[in-house]
């Protein structure tokens, strides 16, 4: 499955890189919330390759994919993660493909064909970019931490996002939003960020990071310090050293 899974996003980065230049259809899905051809293109083929290889497994993917059955596996498709930087030609967006099994993390994949970085792992294997092992950085206070985040499309929660951000600014090195959740995930995983926290994601934002992040070392957890739930939207992720001091600037 984890193979399957690295030849398909590969495949979808591909294609999407040699279309970059084709002429690109936006729709909006909400005010600042945008889908364009190539998401659902590169879904449906995505899905249609699941549903011949694993024909009897869950499939959710972003642009209204929700195939139901009573199997232990649910894949967790983003055709492209990051739509807004893939209109705009910024070259930080992934096709994300992730796995769970009974509800845990079990696989993850990332694949940001402009940059030819593919991060991968599986549950108790470990996590790598192309192909070489990575780990969190180790990294022990947030003065020296270099922080990721993202901003909700839904926009009804602005002064306390606002507010977080201001306060981690105030005790961090820096804050950085590259408009990609699943590939600040992969960073804070392979070192380069030390921490990330978002609100408003939605599982496809998500659960490749998080597997990645996991067998890389990192602790993830709710923004209010509780357990992690893929489907409650926020996220606090960091190489777990860090992680009490930037709790307690949320
Ligand atoms: C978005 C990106 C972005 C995050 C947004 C997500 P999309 O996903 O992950 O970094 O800030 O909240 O919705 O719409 O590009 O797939
Ligand atoms: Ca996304
Ligand atoms: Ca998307």
């Amino acid at each position: 499955m984890l193979e399957f899974a690295v030849r398909l996003a590969k495949k979808a980065g591909d294609f999407l890189n040699a279309h970059l230049r084709d002429e690109v259809k936006v729709e909006h899905k909400g005010r600042i919330d945008l889908v364009t051809n190539m998401d659902r293109k590169v879904q449906s083929v995505i899905v249609d390759e699941i549903e011949r290889a694993f024909g009897d497994h869950n499939i959710v993917a972003e642009e209204g994919v929700d195939k139901k059955s009573s199997s232990l596996y649910t894949w967790i498709i983003d055709p492209i993660d990051g739509t807004t930087n893939f209109i705009h030609h910024i070259p930080v967006f992934c096709v994300s493909i992730a796995v769970m099994k009974a509800g845990m993390p079990f696989i993850g994949v990332c694949y940001n064909p402009l940059s030819g970085e593919l991060f991968h792992a599986q549950e108790g294997r470990g996590a790598y970019r192309n192909g070489k092992r990575v780990f969190v950085s180790p990294t022990e206070c947030l003065i020296d931490s270099l922080v990721a985040t993202g901003f909700p499309y839904k926009q009804d929660n602005l002064a306390a996002i606002v507010s977080r951000f201001s306060r981690v600014l105030g005790k961090a090195r820096g804050i950085r939003r590259f408009g990609s959740a699943e590939l600040d995930l992969c960073y804070v995983a392979s070192g380069a960020f030390d921490a990330f926290w978002e609100e408003g994601l939605k599982p496809w934002d998500m659960a490749a990071g998080v597997t990645i992040l996991k067998e890389a070392g990192g602790l993830v957890t709710s923004i209010d310090g509780g357990a992690f739930d893929l489907y409650r939207g926020d996220i606090l992720a960091s190489n777990a050293r860090v992680h009490e001091e930037l709790l307690g600037c949320m």
